[in-house]
């Protein structure tokens, strides 16, 4: 990793890009925040972008592109079908990864549609480390179950385990053994383990996993949408990794296993995603249901630019200094909040800085949901968009009661090369403001509530006037600052 040490000793991520398109940006006074969140039924997905002041809410099609990215649209082969583009990106994409065919789809979840399908049956399971939102709505929609099988230290809030999104290889066993091999849909490994806080695998994890499909014969499927960031915690986390290049790890992931499909949206910075294939027959099976809901199968729903530019993005990603931007500004800001005593996942993992919501309002209960709750707070507090990733997330039982979460998360995302140092600090700042007044939140209720991924655009009211105080003690605390 590039080593670039201050002479004060500081310990400082430094950008190994510049910047060269900005993006004015807009903080309204708080007085405005609260009417706005409010507008938006305190949900942060409802928010206009243009009342925002720092996006933290993903890093879903936001990431920075670079100049090649950018130089690389304007060269795109725009045909329907046959596009020379499309096989530009085929090529780079075989050269990198090395599986033998590909599938173009619109984003990741259209993968995961497509998977679903064509795997999971009534009655079918889905072992995996842990579950995405979108993947197990797929999976459920096609009458299949997930069985989350992350070891029990990866649900440890706070620790400084290096690899936290390994799967548990004892309790893949027992499943096997228990439900039988006939019954397993494929194995899923999501890299960067999204929900439990961007977490990584570990190398040597995927490969028992990989050992464990093989004596069962069952097909390994990676989700490698967060890849980016697994491969820096590879590289400096896994002893026996040190020596690699970035490129010689992907390889030897990609290597392990049948299918990788990812969000083109994360991996790859643009806005697209797709499926990578071992075999012809694997290949054959999905192949038709690319054109049904996707396009023709040389765009699959993505629009040729972006189809270029990931091309591009693909190589960059094989760059150290570029997969650790985000990481190391993550560290940064989780290391600066623990300093000051404020709850979130440790170790500092991948995608975003994860809140934890239960301990940070340990008032308010998760029927009340407190990372949504937190949400609406920090937005209220310093016009910083997150995202929920708790019991807001899951979906209802059957019966209409709640699916608790394991985790209460308020995700602030930092998208790849976007944030500037002194925007992460004034995040730190709020962040730490809204600690020392955490008694002031309280909890939501639904208003409006969609039976299916209600955390898109269901609605929901406080439960008391706490967003009112919460605005008189910032106006206290801050003066006429915004
Ligand atoms: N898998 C993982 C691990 C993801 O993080 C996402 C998206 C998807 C699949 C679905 O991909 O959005 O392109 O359809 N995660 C976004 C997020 C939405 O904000 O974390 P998509």
């Amino acid at each position: 990793m590039t080593q670039v040490r201050f002479f004060s000793g500081e310990h400082t991520p430094l950008e190994m890009h510049k910047v060269r398109i900005v993006q004015k940006l807009n903080l309204p006074p708080v007085e405005d925040r609260q009417r706005h969140i409010g507008d938006a039924g305190n949900n942060t997905f409802l928010l206009q972008n243009s009342d925002v002041f720092l996006d933290m809410l993903t890093d879903s099609g936001v990431n920075a592109m670079s100049d090649l990215q950018l130089a690389a649209m304007m060269v795109a082969d725009d045909s329907y079908a046959g596009s020379a583009t499309y096989t530009r990106l085929e090529t780079k994409l075989k050269e990198i990864f090395g599986f033998e065919f590909f599938l173009p789809v619109h984003q990741g979840r259209a993968a995961e549609n497509i998977l679903a399908q064509t795997f999971v049956t009534p009655g079918s399971v889905v072992p995996m480390n842990y579950h995405f939102t979108t993947t197990k709505a797929h999976i459920r929609l096609n009458g299949g179950e997930v069985a989350e099988l992350i070891t029990d230290a990866g649900l440890q809030t706070t620790s400084d385990l290096p690899f936290k999104g390994d799967m548990d290889i004892g309790k893949l066993e027992a499943l096997i053994a228990e439900q039988g091999a006939d019954k397993v849909a494929f194995v899923r490994i999501e890299v960067g383990t999204n929900l439990i806080g961007g977490q990584p695998v570990s190398l040597q994890n995927m490969t028992d996993v990989r050992h464990v499909c093989d004596e069962h014969g069952l097909l390994l499927v990676m989700d490698a949408s967060l890849l980016a960031d697994n491969l820096h915690f590879i590289k400096i986390r896994e002893a026996s990794c040190r020596d690699l290049s970035i490129r010689e790890i992907t390889r030897k992931i990609a290597d392990l296993c049948d299918i990788m499909y990812f969000s083109a949206r994360k991996l790859g910075c643009v806005r697209g995603g797709g499926i990578c294939i071992r075999t012809d027959q694997t290949y054959r099976k999905l192949r038709g249901l690319v054109p049904l809901y996707e396009g023709f199968l040389t765009y699959g729903g993505m629009s040729v630019r972006e189809i270029e530019a990931l091309a591009v993005g693909l190589e960059e990603t094989m760059d150290e200094d570029m997969v650790n931007q985000g990481p190391q500004f993550i560290a940064y800001m989780v290391d600066e909040l623990v300093k000051r005593g404020v709850p979130v996942i440790t170790p500092a993992g991948g995608l975003g800085c994860h809140l934890n919501a239960m301990e940070f309002v340990d008032h308010v209960p998760q029927t009340q949901y407190p990372a949504g709750a937190l949400g609406s707070a920090l937005y209220i507090a310093g016009g910083i968009r997150g995202m929920e990733r708790g019991t807001l997330s899951e979906e209802r039982q059957p019966d209409g009661s709640e699916t608790l979460a394991n985790m209460e998360l308020l995700r602030l995302a930092l998208p790849r090369r976007v944030f500037t140092l002194s925007q992460v600090k004034y995040a730190i700042d709020r962040v730490s403001w809204l600690y020392e007044n955490r008694e002031l939140v309280g909890g939501l209720e639904f208003t409006e509530e969609p039976e299916i991924l209600r955390f898109f655009y269901g609605r929901l009211a406080p439960v008391s006037d706490w967003q009112d105080k919460l605005v008189a003690k910032f106006r206290q605390d801050f003066g006429d600052s915004l």
